[in-house]
This record gives C-alpha cells, sequence and structure tokens, in this order.
C-alpha cells in the first residue's frame, strides 16, 4: 500500500512551520503549483509570524510539534500525504542559549512527528535540513563528498534530523527527503537580522555613513525565500526512487559580509563603510560555506532565479514601508 503511494503524485501537504519566514512561501507555491493540492500548517507561532490566511485549499492547525495529541489529531483530520517539515527554533543565537529547549523542539519535537507519522501511514517526509551541516571546507559542499561535521547546537540538532528521517525511511519504506538549505535572505525573516541591523545603523537622509559589524570575510551563499520555496516544492512533488536522498538549496554563488554590505551600499545609494568591532564577532564563525547546486539541477530542474541584488531591493523596500507606517 505504501509503495503505491509513493508512485503516486503527491496533494495533500503538511507544511509544519507554515507560518515562518519560508514556510509561508512554500505553501504558497504548493497551491500554486497544483489547482488539485491542499495544503495545512502546523505552527506554534512562537515566533509572532502570523498564520497563513485567505486561500482556498488552505487549512491552519496552531499546534506545537512535540505535543503528540495534537500533531495526531491534526494529521486524523487533514490526512496528508506528504509531510513538509520545516518548523524549528532556527535562531542561532537561542540554539546557544537554550541549548536544551532548541533540541527538544529540533530534535524530540521531530521524533514526535516521523512518530505520529508513521502511526498513521504517511508516506511522504521532507525534512529542512541546513548547509551547516557539512565539515569546513573551501569550495562546494557537495551532497555525496562532502563529510559532515556539527559545530554547533543547530547544526547538531539539524544533523541529527538527517539520520532521524533516514531511520524513518528505512523503517517504514517511506519516502524521505533531505533539504540543505543554505542562509536564505529575503524579506519578513524573523530571524535575519544582519541587513536590518545594518540598514538601522544609516540615519535617515544620510548619503555616507560608517558602521560596525562582526566578522567581515566569511563568504555565504545567500538564495532568495522565494527560490527556498520554490525548491523545496519542487522536492516535496518528487515522486521516487530512491527512497531516501538529499539536495542542497542554494544559488551556487558566494559573496562576503563586506561584498554583501557594498551591495547594500548601492542598493540604497549610501556609501556604506564598514569596520569590523571584534565584540560583535561570533566566536565560531565558519570561513567559507557555498553549496554545489549541480544535483537539483540536474534531477529537479531546480536553478535559482533571484539574485543578492534583487533580495536586498525587496528587503529594503519592505523595511522603508514598515518605517513609514511606524507612528
Ligand atoms: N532561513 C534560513 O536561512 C535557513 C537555512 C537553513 C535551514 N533553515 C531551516 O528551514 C526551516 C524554516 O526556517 P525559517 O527561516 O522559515 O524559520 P522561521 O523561524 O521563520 O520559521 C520556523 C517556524 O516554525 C515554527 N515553530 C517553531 N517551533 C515550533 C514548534 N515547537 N511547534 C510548531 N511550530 C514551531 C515557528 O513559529 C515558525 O513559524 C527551519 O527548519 C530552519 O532551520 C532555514
Amino acid at each position: 500500500m505504501r509503495q503505491a503511494s509513493l508512485k503516486r503524485l503527491p496533494s495533500r501537504f503538511l507544511v509544519t512551520g507554515g507560518a515562518g519566514f519560508i514556510g509561508h512561501r512554500t505553501v504558497s507555491v504548493l497551491l500554486d503549483a497544483d489547482p488539485g493540492a491542499e495544503a495545512a500548517v502546523l505552527d506554534n507561532l512562537s515566533v509572532a509570524m502570523p498564520m497563513p490566511a485567505g486561500r482556498e485549499r488552505l487549512v491552519a492547525y496552531e499546534g506545537d510539534i512535540r505535543d503528540r495529541m495534537r500533531v495526531d489529531q491534526v494529521l486524523a483530520e487533514f490526512r496528508p500525504d506528504t509531510i513538509v517539515h520545516l518548523a524549528a527554533v532556527h535562531h542561532i543565537p537561542t540554539c546557544e542559549r537554550q541549548r536544551a529547549y532548541s533540541l527538544d523542539v529540533n530534535v524530540v519535537g521531530t521524533e514526535t512527528l516521523l512518530d505520529a507519522a508513521e502511526a498513521m501511514g504517511v508516506a511522504r517526509f521532507v525534512l529542512a535540513s541546513s548547509g551547516a551541516v557539512y565539515d569546513w571546507r573551501d569550495g562546494a559542499l557537495d551532497e555525496t563528498d562532502t563529510p559532515l561535521r556539527a559545530r554547533d547546537n543547530y547544526s547538531i540538532a539539524k544533523h541529527t534530523n538527517e539520520y532521524q528521517v533516514g531511520f524513518w525511511g528505512d523503517r517504514t519504506g517511506g519516502f524521505a527527503r533531505i533539504a540543505r538549505i543554505f542562509n536564505t535572505i529575503g524579506h519578513d525573516d524573523p530571524n535575519g537580522h544582519l541587513v536590518p541591523d545594518i540598514i538601522k545603523q544609516i540615519p535617515a537622509g544620510q548619503k555616507s555613513v560608517d558602521i560596525s559589524l562582526g566578522n567581515l570575510s566569511p563568504r555565504r551563499d545567500y538564495i532568495h525565500a522565494d527560490d527556498t520555496a520554490r525548491a523545496i516544492a519542487a522536492i516535496a512533488c518528487e515522486i521516487g526512487p530512491p527512497a531516501v536522498d538529499v539536495y542542497n538549496v542554494a544559488s551556487g554563488q558566494d559573496v562576503s559580509v563586506q561584498e554583501l554590505v557594498a551591495l547594500l551600499g548601492q542598493v540604497m545609494g549610501i556609501a556604506i563603510r564598514v569596520d569590523e568591532d571584534p565584540a560583535k564577532k561570533r566566536r565560531i564563525d565558519r570561513p567559507s560555506q557555498l553549496g554545489a547546486t549541480g544535483k537539483i539541477e540536474r534531477r529537479l530542474g531546480f536553478r535559482a532565479s533571484k539574485s543578492l541584488r534583487i533580495a536586498l531591493e525587496d528587503i529594503v523596500r519592505h523595511l522603508n514601508r514598515e518605517l513609514a507606517l511606524s507612528p
């Protein structure tokens, strides 16, 4: 029975964390892509983003992934064929400061969901993992060849999640996909502080400014949030084989913090001079994190389509609108 459902195109998606930065975009992409698709969101609204609303074929459940009774109730009522698991404590400083709490949500919460999915016979599970699970290496980090090595509490959880999902796939014969998401950027990010931090240091009307930040040299692969959502939807709609597989979700291009600040200056029409502030430096900060994009391009035809400049323009436009509306 499970094998038959693995080959059928998925059409009922439960998106945990569907109220979040990536989640609300993913829900929209899934519903837009297929007029026969239905989606449900399970989210405890802990990052204070609103529940997605105002769409047909969408149902919202407020609840915590660690609450087994609530999860069972949602699965029994909505009957998803696919769970897209995005709910997590994603704010890295919170993961370091509140270590037991973040592991409880990110590891125990994931296990609660997997166990409930197994009990209910849900055939397909997509996990939001992270590019942070890779060992620190120069050059593009590759799904097949680059070793994994967790170096902080957040990546410990994501690395563990990958094992949990793999074990679930082996145990149940279910379809499991792991999306290793790289630095996603866009407006409405409750955890993304770099660009708002920079903008807040620029007094209104100023045409040139000096600011200070933490480490300036680390290079990151920034992917627009709309592209991340498209990639996750493509992964969620894939039909096997193999039963368990991994994809990077990345743009395939990296820039340093210094280069990002220069580009932001261009977007805002401001000359920004930036200094490194030792007090703001992260103790643990990998020098580079670039994702190899060949596998997802080859297998799913996915390619990031929105540039970093577009992401920065979106963020600036939204922040300016918020500032204009604030009393
Ligand atoms: N944003 C990125 O750059 C990035 C990079 C790599 C991986 N990821 C992963 O992608 C996923 C989505 O990230 P995001 O940027 O949208 O984060 P986000 O914080 O905006 O969204 C997470 C959502 O999960 C919900 N949530 C948290 N704890 C919950 C719980 N116990 N029960 C139910 N819901 C809960 C939150 O309310 C929020 O709506 C996360 O798993 C994150 O770790 C994100």
